[in-house]
């Protein structure tokens, strides 16, 4: 059975609704072709919704591990998901 490398946490708007968090949500997943709660066929990354941990706040927050994002644009999430999915390495 295949290891899980990178779990994706994010704030998917089921607390407190906040639009941009639906839309993190819906780009999460659509870029990495799963849905929340699920990992990838090789079980290299999982995603996993977060509860506005600190919030509510201005922007829709990602985590990847323990590292933290707020994401202030789209283009900035599609690095961010990039250079995981290239590397598996530094990303930040
Ligand atoms: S779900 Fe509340 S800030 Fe994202």
């Amino acid at each position: 059975m295949s290891q899980v490398r990178r779990t994706v946490y994010i704030c998917d708007g089921a607390t407190c609704g906040l639009a941009q968090c639906r839309e993190l949500a819906a780009r999460v997943t659509g870029q990495l072709g799963i849905g929340m709660n699920q990992r990838t066929p090789d079980g290299m990354i999982s995603i996993r919704s977060l509860r506005c941990p600190e919030h509510p706040a201005a922007l829709p927050l990602l985590m990847i591990d323990d590292d933290r994002f707020e994401i202030d644009d789209w283009e900035n999430l599609e690095r961010i998901l990039a250079r995981m999915k290239s590397s598996f390495g530094e990303y930040a």
